[in-house]
């Protein structure tokens, strides 16, 4: 699937604008229109459904290593500052940028990609932010100009290598920027810390600088103490949070996949220390099988264990969900979920103060240089009693963490689909669709009357509000039936319902499938049965 194709009918039918797009946009800012933000409720709805609401605490759900309970919370976007100084997110938060001193621009250092050649005696690592795809194409190109050359002469140039990561090259000297047209302008790389920053009152000053939170995770460690005291839950519990975020990414790209405003869906699940591999692996699986289940296909989507070297310094062990998002290079994954073991990292830095790793390679308190916390915590006790067992401890965190735009953009992109099938009059037509599952599709039925008289829109208004009442349905009568079919199919409605000539006598209503296109007859009066029983899922 070209990226181009979905991106258009994303515009076109209302799934996804560019923000404050009549001003030229914001790069890295998107605004969800009138389908689109059915669409990811639903994604967002079917997520805190199957985790949340719909969790049953008193069976054991297959896989789990014994009954859960499930909460959730939603807090400020804003929080005290000191949060990100004890989650590490102040200090460590950050991406290595370059600078180019000729064409002004900003780049993330692992991001910019390059490729040795060498025209006679000169040589240079030339690099684009092009796509995979179209980087050879800009490689030639820029070394043609550098070496004052013309396209006949690209067969003089001698390539040395494969393109590669400029975090690769030692000396930049050699280099030729992204907009740069001479060599060694770049600079070294710098850190920046990707939270956005705002003021707090007034008269506020850079010392009231808060942040807007770059994930809602610190959200749900800061109230563990408040849920647990209000809310009677017992461990093994999780707790859900969803909501935006907020990263100054330094190249946002690739739709909707990099964004610099996003929302996620999180889950910090405490359990016993002993008990938190079993759980991990739970959590891990589970995960995976929700993608699974709303229609992304094995072949597209894996489940990767983060080697020993990715893992963060408190992390036993964190694997990434990741779908082969069509913009990406054949065989590459994008990430849609991390699922981490965090240990008891959290809730110690937010009682203790910031930890890191000391000389022993245990966690401790990080010192600054007079010996004192570097980050003070908030001195709270964040540690659980189980009063069954009589113990006290600190509960180990699993945390899968979800992104609420980029599983939305991978179910869009599963579903675009471009197929031949018969029209109305059996003549072959090329088609768009859809396939969303019933569950995420943001019109679950539109109704049409065959045509606009012989009592025919009455009689299929009178369905639309019986439905309405239950779903999000739709009402049609402009344009041909099979113009209004294809409407449907393009913007994904999995179920079509016709009232014609016989619907008056008794013969009932044609129900038609997006994707087989099977047709069937249902009566009038059970329209709304029908489509309750073909939207509730089977497992
Ligand atoms: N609390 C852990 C955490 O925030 P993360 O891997 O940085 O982990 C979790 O983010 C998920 O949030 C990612 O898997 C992704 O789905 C989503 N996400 C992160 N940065 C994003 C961005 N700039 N744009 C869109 N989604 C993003």
């Amino acid at each position: 699937m070209e990226m181009d194709k979905l991106v258009s009918l994303c515009k076109r039918r209302g799934f996804l604008f560019q923000s404050s797009e009549i001003y030229g946009g914001l790069n890295g800012f998107w605004d969800y229109g009138p389908l689109g933000v059915e669409l990811k409720r639903n994604v967002k709805e079917a997520w805190w459904r199957d985790m949340v609401t719909g969790h049953d605490e008193l069976s054991v759900v297959a896989g789990a290593p014994s009954e859960y309970e499930m909460t959730g919370l939603d807090c400020t976007i804003i929080m005290h500052p000191q949060v990100w100084k004890c989650s590490g997110h102040y200090d460590l938060f950050h991406d290595f940028m370059v600078d180019c001193r000729e064409s002004k621009k900003r780049y993330r250092h692992d991001q910019v990609r390059g490729r040795w050649v060498t025209f006679r005696d000169k040589r240079a690592f030339v690099t684009t932010m092009a796509e995979p795809d179209k980087e050879q194409a800009e490689f030639e190109q820029k070394s043609l100009k550098l070496f004052n050359l013309r396209g006949k002469d690209a067969g003089s140039l001698v390539w040395e290598g494969e393109a590669m990561s400029l975090t690769k090259v030692p000396n930049l000297a050699e280099v030729l920027g992204p907009d740069a047209k001479t060599l060694g302008t770049l600079t070294e790389p710098r850190e920046f810390n990707l939270m956005f920053k705002t003021i707090i009152g007034a008269l506020g000053s850079d010392e009231d600088a808060a942040f807007l939170r770059p994930e809602t995770a610190q959200g749900i460690f800061v109230n563990f103490k408040n849920v647990v005291d209000s809310s009677r839950v017992r461990i093994p519990f999780g707790i859900a949070q969803m909501g935006k975020s907020f990263r100054n990414e330094i190249t946002p790209r690739n739709f909707t996949f990099r964004s610099r405003e996003f929302e996620q869906m999180e889950i910090e699940f405490f359990c016993k220390p002993a008990s938190s591999p079993e759980w991990y692996k739970y959590w891990r699986d589970r995960r995976y099988q929700w993608y699974l289940d709303l229609g992304l296909p094995r072949e597209r989507l894996q489940l990767r264990d983060h080697h020993a070297d990715e893992l963060s310094h408190y992390s036993c062990g964190t694997a990434d969900i990741e779908y082969a998002f069509p913009f990406l290079p054949p065989g590459e994954f994008g990430e849609l979920e991390g699922v981490a073991h965090r240990g008891d990292f959290d809730l110690r830095s937010h009682m203790e103060g910031k930890l890191a790793k000391d000389a022993e390679g245990k966690l401790a308190v990080e010192l600054n240089a007079d010996g004192k916390p570097k980050h003070r915590g908030s001195g709270k006790d964040l540690s659980y009693f189980d009063d069954q067992a009589r113990e006290r401890f600190v509960p180990h965190v699993i945390e899968p963490s979800a992104g609420a735009d980029r599983a939305t953009l991978a179910f869009l992109c599963e579903a675009y689909t471009e197929d031949n099938v018969p029209d109305e009059n059996g003549k072959p037509r090329e088609r768009t669709l859809l396939k969303l599952h019933p569950r995420l599709a943001p019109i679950k039925a539109a109704v049409f009357p065959l045509v606009k008289k012989d009592g025919m829109p009455e009689a299929a208004q009178k369905i639309y509000r019986a439905l309405k009442k239950h779903f999000n349905v739709f009402y049609d009568e402009g344009a041909s039936v099979g113009k209004r079919y294809a409407r449907q199919d393009e913007v994904g409605t999995p179920y079509c319902i016709t009232i014609d000539g016989e619907t008056a006598g008794g013969g009932g209503v044609t129900f038609r499938d997006r994707d087989s296109l099977k047709q069937w007859r249902v009566g009038a009066d059970d329209c709304v049965a029908e489509l309750s029983k073909l939207l509730t899922p089977t497992t």
